[in-house]
């Protein structure tokens, strides 16, 4: 028997068991409790309505039932939260996140409460699987204009991130018999365990100084052309042309990993790949650099004959993105907020990477700094014979979370020799602004101690 009681407007769902409705309720309530589902403070009805099961439930006069507090259960999972991925205290200079301080509220809020006051009722039902209409106009019009993507409404498939992205991808290719995607021998490790995770094989070829070595043997081909992640190298035009060979050659799908394609300082922009080629290359871009990971929104530019398929994985995902985050995203790429933020962050980190690599030089010129002419991150080469994972240790003891290159890295089976040396990437882009400069100072005082 399941009941539901209204409480000031909050509804409160018990599944009782058993005839015995006091005993019943009390142990569900008991179990709601201990689960976390009733949280410390949950406001319930009075005593009167509902039996209190003592100790679980607080009764005060003139302030209601309430769930009294208790030490914290920890729950048993494998799967650390994702706060711990962050510390709490201390310096950060891991790349993966932008600066999330300067998120635009304002515009972000001013764009939310347009878009909900404009839109009917109809627009909050269960929406399209590809993502709204609006969004997919919007970011086409955004993506051809400041990326040169051949992009068209109706290839564009929103999505919760490019991780969800990935593996939609990865999930229509094994349904279609692929077994390999070819990934570059450095990248985001979540990349190639979400292949991984959909039964593919995650292929490492060498990256040099041109960026991804082209023409291993693989279904796919999943690239960062404009910002090598980590390394920071920019795919060569010789390489964007071989790439798309090997496209039409093999009929093998390049999915490019456009995550920071609009952060460029001080060299030519470098346009999308995938304008080379539609038809055999995914363009992803996402919001999580541009405004915010948390956000989770991202988008995929499709060749028509994945389209259905990929939205058919969507739909069996999720169903689709957040209609009120897709709609707010809409408002903001159309009224150039979008831009805007893009413009101040732009200089913000360009600003960032100019005081790092001022600093570097001068306090510890024996580091050489790469990749720093676009993107969030930097990656700074040791000399010879420097331990990686000792340099961390030790910045860790300053407060400061560091990354290894070696923790990017994904070996391949082929023996080949290490082509890059001791190595660290550094996210400037990460701390708040108030905790920059301590954080350049912990890292030139980890890397200047020299023992
Ligand atoms: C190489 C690379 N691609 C894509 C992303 C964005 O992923 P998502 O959209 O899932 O946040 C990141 C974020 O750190 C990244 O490092």
């Amino acid at each position: 028997m399941a009941r539901t009681w209204a409480i000031a407007g909050v509804d409160l769902h018990l599944e009782l068991t058993g005839t015995r409705v006091r005993a019943a309720l009390e142990s569900a309530l008991r179990e709601a409790v201990r689960t976390g589902r009733l949280a410390a403070g949950t406001r319930l009805p009075s005593s009167r309505t509902l039996a209190v099961a003592e100790g679980w439930l607080t009764a005060r006069s003139g302030s209601g039932t309430r769930v009294a507090a208790r030490p914290a259960v920890p729950t048993p999972s494998a799967v650390p939260s994702p706060l711990a991925l962050r510390p709490a205290h201390g310096h950060d200079l891991r790349a993966g996140s932008p600066d999330v301080s300067m998120f635009p509220r304002t515009a972000w809020t001013a764009a939310a409460r347009r878009a909900l006051q404009t839109a009917p009722p109809q627009a909050l039902a269960y929406g399209h699987t590809c993502g709204l209409p609006e969004l997919r106009t919007a970011l086409a019009g955004y993506l051809a204009r400041a990326r040169g993507v051949h992009a068209d409404p109706e290839r564009i498939v929103v999505c919760a991130g490019f991780a969800q992205a990935l593996g939609l991808l990865s999930r229509v290719l094994r349904s279609r018999g692929a077994t390999t995607v070819a990934v570059e021998a450095y990248g985001h490790p979540q990349h190639a365990e979400i292949i991984a995770a959909e039964g593919l094989r995650a292929r490492p070829v060498p990256v040099d100084a041109h960026g991804a070595v082209i023409g291993t043997p693989a279904d796919a081909l999943l690239l960062t052309p404009a910002h090598q992640f980590p390394l920071g190298v920019t795919l060569a035009a010789h390489r964007r042309t071989e790439a798309v060979r090997w496209a039409h050659e093999t009929g093998g799908l390049v999915i490019e990993d456009d995550y920071d394609g609009e952060f460029r300082y001080d060299r030519q922009p470098v346009g999308a790949l995938q304008a080379l080629a539609p038809e055999h290359v995914v363009y992803a871009g996402t919001a999580s650099k541009s405004l915010a990971p948390g956000l989770r929104l991202a988008w995929l530019v499709l060749p028509a004959h994945l389209l259905e398929e990929v939205t058919e994985a969507k739909r069996l995902a999720d169903g689709h993105t957040s209609t009120l985050d897709q709609l707010t995203l809409a408002e903001l790429v159309t009224r150039g907020d979008y831009d805007r933020q893009i413009r101040r962050c732009r200089l913000a980190y360009r600003r960032r990477r100019d005081r790092l690599t001022a600093a570097l030089h001068r306090e510890v010129p024996h580091v050489r700094v790469a990749g720093v002419s676009a993107g969030l991150h930097a990656l700074l080469t040791l000399p010879r014979g420097t331990d990686e994972q000792d340099l961390v240790t030790r910045a860790a003891r300053r407060g400061l979370a560091l990354e290894a290159l070696t923790t990017y890295r994904r070996p391949s089976e082929a023996d080949t020799p290490e082509p890059y040396g001791p190595a660290l990437v550094v996210g400037y882009a990460t701390p708040p602004p108030h905790a920059y400069t301590a954080a350049l100072a912990r890292l030139c005082a980890t890397l200047a101690d020299r023992r």
